[in-house]
């Protein structure tokens, strides 16, 4: 019997929980995020204090950052000691079992984090032969608990999800990430929320993708595009989104989203106008004077030296 954070035996108590039956492989992957969760939550209290200190918590977020991984390392490997394990701090670590591999971002949103923001997610994914088949994505700060499995729905907090159905783009609320200094496109990414800004009726940007993609899971976005992410950003996201009803795929319109690292995601429609409005966004950034001025050999070496958090 996994221990569940207090909100959710006491929603679980009070019989709103629906009696999602949880696989064994489900059960794993909450206890290891769970226990991740518990070590990023002590952390987080910690930040809160050193962001007085000239120093700034930076080195102690890092050190955060990995002991939640190994944490999560820990508990899958003691489960499923022949799996592969790819997470974002550790890199890859190969298993006997070729078939199998855990996707893992132990903490997604660091910036966040760093900034005592409680937005932030433990993001677990479980691949077969290449296919994500279980996802998991949980935000310690207010123990809401995305899970999916393949063929079998998604679920919040053991409730069943559903992408939202809003057809009109004026209606819709769409996530995305943003290119900042020293990372990305920066004209293209102007480009592209220029293009929401006039068809959308909001737009947000939370800074976590992996939870980005769990609300768009659970009807909270309409949709959420981003670039320049990695597999860990997307892995567990991409399953949540399917069995919740909703469309994925690269920002091509293709299945190639882990290895080119873009992203758009929601129903069928907001999918679609995604795809359309972003290729137009490009095609306009591929003729804008600006891109070239940006790409200066001057400017990148003005932009290079500082250290500067994420976005
Ligand atoms: C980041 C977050 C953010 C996205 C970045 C990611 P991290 O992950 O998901 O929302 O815009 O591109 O790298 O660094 O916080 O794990
Ligand atoms: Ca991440
Ligand atoms: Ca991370």
């Amino acid at each position: 019997m996994i221990e569940q954070p207090a909100p959710l035996r006491e929603r679980a108590a009070k019989g709103t929980a629906s009696a999602m039956q949880r696989s064994a492989i489900l059960n794993v992957m909450t206890k290891a995020a769970y226990r991740a969760g518990r070590s990023l939550k002590r952390d987080l209290g910690e930040v809160e204090h050193l962001q007085v200190s000239l120093k700034g918590p930076r080195n102690f977020v890092t050190a955060a950052d990995r002991r939640a991984e190994e944490i999560v390392y820990e508990e899958l490997t003691k489960a499923r000691p022949d799996y592969g394990f790819l997470g974002e701090e550790g890199g890859p670590r190969a298993g006997t079992d070729k078939s199998h591999r855990w996707i893992v971002d132990p903490l997604d949103g660091t910036t966040n984090f760093l900034h005592g923001i409680p937005h932030f997610a433990v993001s677990i994914a479980l691949e077969r032969d290449g296919a994500i088949v279980a996802a998991l994505t949980y935000n310690p700060a207010n123990d809401d608990v995305f899970v999916a499995e393949r063929g079998k729905g998604a679920f919040l907090n053991d409730r069943r999800i559903r992408v939202a159905a809003r057809q009109r783009l004026a209606d819709a609320v769409v996530a995305c990430g943003l290119p900042h200094y020293g990372r990305g496109d920066l004209v293209l990414g102007r480009h592209e929320i220029a293009a929401a800004q006039n068809h959308f009726a909001g737009l947000r940007r939370f800074g976590a993708a992996t939870l980005d993609l769990a609300w768009v899971a659970a009807g909270r976005f309409d949709g959420f595009w981003e670039r320049d992410l990695s597999p860990w950003d997307m892995a567990a996201g991409i399953l949540l989104v399917r069995e919740a009803g909703g469309f994925v795929s690269d920002l091509d319109g293709g299945e190639a989203i882990l290895t080119k690292g873009n992203i758009a995601a929601g129903n069928d429609t907001i999918h679609r106008e995604l795809l359309r409005l972003m290729k137009e966004a490009g095609k306009q950034a591929a003729n804008d004077p600006e891109r070239d001025a940006d790409k200066s050999p001057a400017k990148v070496v003005a932009a290079a030296p500082a250290e500067r958090s994420g976005p």
